[in-house]
């Protein structure tokens, strides 16, 4: 069974601060809400995410081709793709404290509370009324939801709630000086317009034909009201998508093709299958004709970590209108020009990376054989995805051992990243190395010097093996890749 785990979620929060993972936005001025910075080894981990995400859409597909757009867009791009009119949040104020909540927000922390106290049946119940009401677009229901619940503002306490109201999401700024000519834009809230607008530039380019996708990574920004759960939900972050371009009539059988596609590249990464699920979306955003979630069991319950979107021709037909361009393919095929339609993969990087150590944080206790009782924090985090592939560890810094771990160093580190460390006992760099998720540890000792062997240590068995030198880097590197 899948529970909800708040303290182990805390317990990941404190660890990617304490080892470098991941730490909070201008801490010295003591932070910046939802916003954070990844430090030296959350870094390696997103951008080994990022890789794994890029190179599976454009590498493993011979029809899939990546760009890189601006986050600036002109003006309009915004208007023609709805979000000016239509990417708002239905929001609502407490008059004590005037702090404002996203009302699903609010209902999904009560059926939080709920489920924690055992009444899961009620959460589940309250969380379908919710969904039912807000696709029928009722904020007045809503409401009378979240009074007839007792919900209250965890600022004030009280329940005096204003009515139901939209707030759009976007952060707008000036371009150029901010006189009379200035003009307002927005910071992008999704990567997927910049393929949009780029869409004949590629076709064309790339010489794609339909069925191609466009694949992208970059930030985006959205002025999320209630931003928590640390990098769950941010207001800048970064997102991997890719828009798939196709006939029209054809999208049923690409959304069913796209859904395998992407829940297969999670399992393949090497995480558990029982932590994850399909989540038909209730409420269909205003560019889609079908639309699901994939979902992760967080210790904060489950969660959506990728939406896959099927979009039809809502963008390019808006874009086409807006600007007055054609923006219509020429199938050769069928010898006829249409609007191609789009299935969209969208997945938050961060929301990956929060998965990744979700899935890889243990805290093992065990008994030795001396009858004493000894503990760890490790990482468990796929080979592939480890910021570290390869500790060398000299055992002491002397008798010449460091020269063999520095020449090992050189030999490896252009295949993988190693890391150098001959300082503590072996012991305690061993478990430096666990919390920080890292593979293998290599030990040189003064066997080492006489018959070229070393000391290969595994992180999740915690076993060790009698190894060729020679052996480590071809062995590291094929189980890392
Ligand atoms: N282009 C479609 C789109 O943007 P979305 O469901 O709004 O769809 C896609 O976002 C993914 O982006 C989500 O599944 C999530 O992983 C990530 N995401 C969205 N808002 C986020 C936020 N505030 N912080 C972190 N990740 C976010």
């Amino acid at each position: 069974m899948i529970t909800t785990d708040t303290n182990k979620f805390q317990a990941i929060i404190s660890h990617a601060k304490e080892y470098g993972f991941v730490f909070p936005s201008s801490e010295i001025y003591d932070g910046l809400s939802a916003v954070y910075d990844y430090g030296p080894w959350g870094s390696e981990l997103k951008k080994n995410i990022r890789e794994q995400w890029w190179n599976s859409m454009t590498r493993m597909h011979d029809n899939i081709v990546g760009i890189d757009a601006a986050i600036f867009m002109h003006p309009t791009t915004w208007k023609a793709s709805g979000h000016v009119d239509n990417f708002s949040d239905p929001m609502i104020d407490n008059k004590d404290s005037k702090k404002r909540y996203r009302v699903d927000h609010l209902i999904e922390a009560q059926a939080d509370k709920l489920a924690k106290e055992g009444k899961t049946e009620t959460a589940e119940s309250l969380l379908a009324s919710m969904e039912k009401l807000l696709s029928d677009n009722d904020y007045a229901g809503i409401k009378s939801l979240i009074e007839k619940e007792g919900i209250a503002c965890p600022v004030s306490g009280t329940s005096n709630w204003t009515d139901v109201r939209q707030f759009n999401l976007m952060f707008s700024t000036q371009l150029g000086s901010v006189s009379d000519d200035a003009s307002e834009i927005y910071l992008r809230p999704e990567t997927a317009q910049g393929i949009f607008v780029n869409f004949l530039n590629v076709q064309k380019t790339a010489r794609m034909k339909v069925p191609f996708g466009i694949a992208q990574v970059g930030k985006a920004f959205r002025n999320e009201i209630v931003a928590r759960q640390f990098i769950f939900r941010m207001r800048e972050f970064e997102q991997m998508e890719m828009q798939f371009f196709i006939r029209p009539g054809t999208q049923k059988e690409w959304y069913e093709y796209w859904k395998k596609e992407r829940m297969d590249w999670h399992i393949g990464l090497g995480f558990d299958a029982a932590h994850y699920r399909f989540h038909d979306h209730a409420k269909l955003a205003h560019y889609a004709d079908a639309a699901v979630d994939i979902e992760y069991a967080f210790p904060i319950g489950w969660k959506e970590v990728e939406g896959i979107h099927s979009r039809t021709d809502f963008d390019l037909r808006n874009h086409q209108q807006f600007s007055g361009k054609k923006l219509q393919y020429f199938d050769t095929e069928l010898n006829q020009n249409y609007i191609p339609y789009v299935i969209e993969t969208s997945i938050g990087l961060d929301r990956m990376f929060l998965l990744t150590l979700s899935h890889a944080y243990t805290e093992e206790k065990w008994t030795k054989e001396d009858g004493k009782e000894d503990s760890r924090v490790v990482l468990k985090i796929p080979p592939k995805l480890a910021p570290i592939k390869l500790a060398i560890l000299p055992l002491v810094k002397k008798d010449g051992l460091p020269e063999i771990a520095r020449e090992l160093m050189r030999s490896c580190r252009e295949d993988f990243y190693c890391f150098y460390e001959e300082k503590d006992t072996i012991g305690k760099r061993y478990r430096r190395m666990d919390a920080l998720g890292t593979p293998y540890c290599v030990t040189i000792d003064h066997q080492s010097k006489e018959d070229g062997t070393v000391t290969i240590r595994h992180r999740d068995s915690m076993t060790q093996e009698r190894v060729a030198l020679s052996s480590v880097r071809e062995m590291v590197s094929r189980s890392t890749r």
